[in-house]
C-alpha cells in the first residue's frame, strides 16, 4: 500500500517484502547497505518511491533470480540505427518481458507498416514504448509527415511480483526519453490518459481517418470491445486493425479472444487473419476494415441505453448479456 506523506510517495517495506516474497529482515538490509532512506510514518517503516525502482534492482542481484528476457536478433543488435539501439537496450531491462512485444513480433509490426504506409497510425497501450519504436521506426523510414498517436494511462502499478517484472516510477518520463534516444520523438505523439477519454473525442484530435490501428491496452473483455468500439469507426475502409494476446491459453486475457470469437469472425466487414507468435504465443490478429459493421453499432447502442445500464446485473439482462 502507498502512503503519501508531504505530497510524496512512500510504500510499505513490509508489504513490498509480502509482495517479492522474501523476508521483511532481507528488505531492511538492502535498505541500511544500499544508504536508502528509511522513513517511519504512523510506525511503519516505509521507503520513498524514487527509491523503489533502485531497491528492486538490487534485491534482484542479491537474490540471483534468473533474468528472464526476449532474446535479442543478430540482425537488431547489429543495426546502427539509433531506434534499434535503444530498443536492444529497453529489451535488457526486465521491465519488457513479457509486458512489451518482442522482437519477432515488433519487425512483424513494422513490415506490416512498411508495406501498407498508413497516413496515420494509432497505438492503444504504448506501456515504455517498445512497440511504439518498431512503428514510428518504420514511419520515418518511409519518409512521409505521418504520425504515431500513442494512448496510455502510464501509470505507476507496482506490480504482484516486483522482483520477477522489474519496476519503473515513472513510465512516461521513460517512454519520453525512449522516443527521444530512438530519435523518434518527432514522429509520435503521447497521450497520457484513458483510451476511452481519447476514443471519445479521436475524431477532433486526428482530421483523417485511421489508417493502423494497434491495440494493446486494456485486455479485459470490456476494456478491448470498448476500445475497439470507440475506435474502429475512425478507421478507413481498408485500414487495418491490429489485436495483441489473442490467444488466452498463452496470454491470460480474455478480451481479444472474445472480441474475434463474437463480432470479428461474424461479421463481413472485417478480413481477419491470426498471427501465431514466437518466443511466446500470445498472438496477434491482423483486421482489415472494409466496411461499417452494423451489428457492432447496434450493440453499441444497446449497451448505451438507460435500461441496459439497469437490467445489466439482473438476470433478465443475460440474454443481453450473452452478446458481450
Ligand atoms: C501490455 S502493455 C502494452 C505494451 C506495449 N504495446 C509494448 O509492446 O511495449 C498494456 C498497456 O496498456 C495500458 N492501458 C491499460 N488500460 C488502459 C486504458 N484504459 N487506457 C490507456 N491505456 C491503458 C497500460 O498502462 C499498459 O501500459
Amino acid at each position: 500500500m502507498t502512503v503519501t506523506n508531504e505530497s510524496k510517495v512512500f510504500y510499505q517495506t513490509n508489504e513490498l517484502a509480502q509482495r517479492m516474497q522474501v523476508e521483511q529482515e532481507e528488505i531492511d538490509k538492502l535498505i541500511i547497505e544500499k544508504n536508502l532512506a528509511q522513513h517511519d510514518i504512523n510506525g511503519v517503516s516505509c521507503i520513498k518511491q524514487d527509491d523503489l525502482e533502485g531497491l528492486i534492482q538490487e534485491l534482484l542481484l542479491s537474490l540471483d533470480i534468473p533474468y528472464k528476457y526476449y532474446e535479442i536478433p543478430e540482425y537488431l543488435k547489429n543495426c546502427t540505427s539509433a531506434w534499434a539501439q535503444t530498443l536492444v537496450q529497453m529489451y535488457e531491462n526486465k521491465i519488457t518481458y513479457p509486458a512489451s512485444i518482442s522482437p519477432n513480433q515488433g519487425s512483424f509490426l513494422r513490415s506490416l507498416v512498411s508495406n501498407f504506409a498508413p497516413k496515420n497510425i494509432v497505438e492503444i497501450g504504448c506501456f515504455t514504448g517498445v512497440s511504439t519504436i518498431w512503428l514510428a521506426s518504420a514511419l520515418e523510414e518511409l519518409g512521409e509527415p505521418a504520425t504515431v498517436h500513442s494512448v496510455d494511462l502510464f501509470v505507476d502499478i507496482l506490480p504482484v511480483l516486483p522482483h520477477l517484472c522489474g519496476y519503473l516510477t515513472n513510465p512516461f518520463e521513460y517512454a519520453q526519453k525512449s522516443l527521444e534516444n530512438a530519435q523518434l520523438s518527432h514522429r509520435v505523439k503521447f497521450y497520457k490518459n484513458n483510451s476511452r477519454e481519447i476514443g471519445e473525442k479521436i475524431h477532433e484530435i486526428l482530421d483523417e481517418p485511421i489508417d493502423f490501428l494497434f491495440i494493446d491496452g486494456d485486455h479485459t473483455i470490456e476494456g478491448c470491445y470498448n476500445d475497439f468500439v470507440l475506435y474502429y469507426p475512425h478507421v478507413s475502409n481498408g485500414g487495418y486493425i491490429i489485436l495483441h494476446d489473442i490467444y488466452p491459453e498463452y496470454c491470460d486475457w480474455e478480451g481479444p479472444r472474445y472480441l474475434i470469437d463474437k463480432f470479428i469472425k461474424k461479421s463481413p466487414h472485417f478480413e481477419l487473419l491470426e498471427i501465431k507468435t514466437s518466443p511466446v504465443n500470445y498472438g496477434m490478429a491482423v483486421i482489415r476494415k472494409l466496411g461499417t459493421d452494423k451489428n457492432l453499432e447496434l450493440v453499441e447502442k444497446v449497451r448505451k441505453t438507460a435500461i441496459w445500464q439497469q437490467i445489466k446485473h439482473k438476470s433478465i439482462g443475460n440474454f443481453l448479456k450473452n452478446r458481450f
